[in-house]
């Protein structure tokens, strides 16, 4: 690679992050955009039924509907797109994505986005698989047997043009209201990016990081300078002090500036992010709170 060329870079959520960078990795070797590489890596975890927190396969709302969030920020354009409980289509970032492109609006939710998603020519089928059916039939019968079960792909992508782009999807809290919207599809909570300083998105309980605008808060402190790592360690950091009970369930942010540098932090042990450079993914445990307090005081 020249010196002067700009190396594509991938970062995202969990164990099926790495799937979904490897994918994303290959569009931008290919000269992709960061915008087609991020929805094509979503598309990974989204297709995979053994993947229970996204897309078919998810786990469902207590009344056995498996209600899918997700949503897609294109920072060149600050192009927006988001679905929010849609049910029956399982590529839910592909769907936010059309409705970026082809609605002059940013967000279409419930029943009204599964017709437009028909509509556009998406496929319809069932998202409860057998095992996600019989885990809910478990918990019918054991309510006390709590799922915390949340983990939504989150996956930010800087191309060699350095354009940036955020993109989420989840099925939700398992067992949810129906109805329940988390911070996924919300721009400024579950994502957020901007070409001229960088990206975040988060994953966990989506009450928690609603409250806090956590992606936002994120970038922001990316545009006052603060290195990728400590803006995702101080965002948890500010969390945990202001609500030190949010810290016994998992909130898990990762950033992405315009430079190519990540970072990523977590209220606790557990978590883990997949990282592409150069072609290379690597997977890292996530830094988490109690850890960082002890080693930065
Ligand atoms: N963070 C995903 C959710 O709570 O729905």
């Amino acid at each position: 690679m020249p010196s002067h060329a700009i190396e594509p870079v991938v970062i995202s959520t969990w164990w099926f992050g790495r799937p979904a960078n490897e994918r994303a990795g290959e569009i931008l070797l290919q000269g992709g955009s960061a915008l087609d590489a991020a929805e094509a890596g979503v598309n990974m975890p989204e297709l995979d039924p053994k993947v229970t927190s996204v897309g078919k396969g998810g786990l469902p709302n207590a009344a056995g509907e498996v209600e899918l969030d997700a949503a897609v920020y294109w920072a060149p354009t600050r192009g927006v797109g988001a679905v929010a409980g849609m049910r029956g289509i399982a590529r839910a970032v592909s769907v936010a994505r059309r409705v970026m492109e082809a609605t002059p609006h940013c967000m279409l939710a419930g029943e009204a986005a599964r017709v437009f998603a028909v509509g556009q020519g998406f496929e319809e089928e069932e998202l409860l698989t057998p095992t996600a059916r019989q885990r809910w039939e478990e918990w019918k019968v054991r309510p006390d047997l709590a799922e915390k079960s949340h983990d939504t792909i989150g996956l930010l992508a800087r191309d060699a043009n350095g354009d940036l782009c955020a993109a989420t999807s989840t099925s939700g809290l398992a067992w949810k209201l129906p109805g329940r919207v988390g911070d996924s599809p919300l721009v400024g909570s579950g994502l957020y990016a901007d070409n001229a300083v960088g990206a975040a998105a988060a994953t966990g309980i989506g009450e928690y990081i609603l409250r806090y605008c956590a992606s936002f808060w994120i970038v922001e402190a990316l545009r006052a300078g603060a290195p990728p790592q400590s803006a995702c360690e101080s965002f948890i950091r500010w969390m945990a002090e202001d609500q030190p009970a949010y810290t016994e369930d998992m909130v898990a942010v990762i950033a992405l500036n315009r430079e190519g540098e990540t970072g990523a932090a977590a209220t606790k042990e557990g978590f883990e992010y997949a990282l592409t450079r150069g072609g290379e993914t690597r997977m890292h445990a996530g830094p988490y709170w109690p850890e960082f307090r002890r080693n930065n005081g």
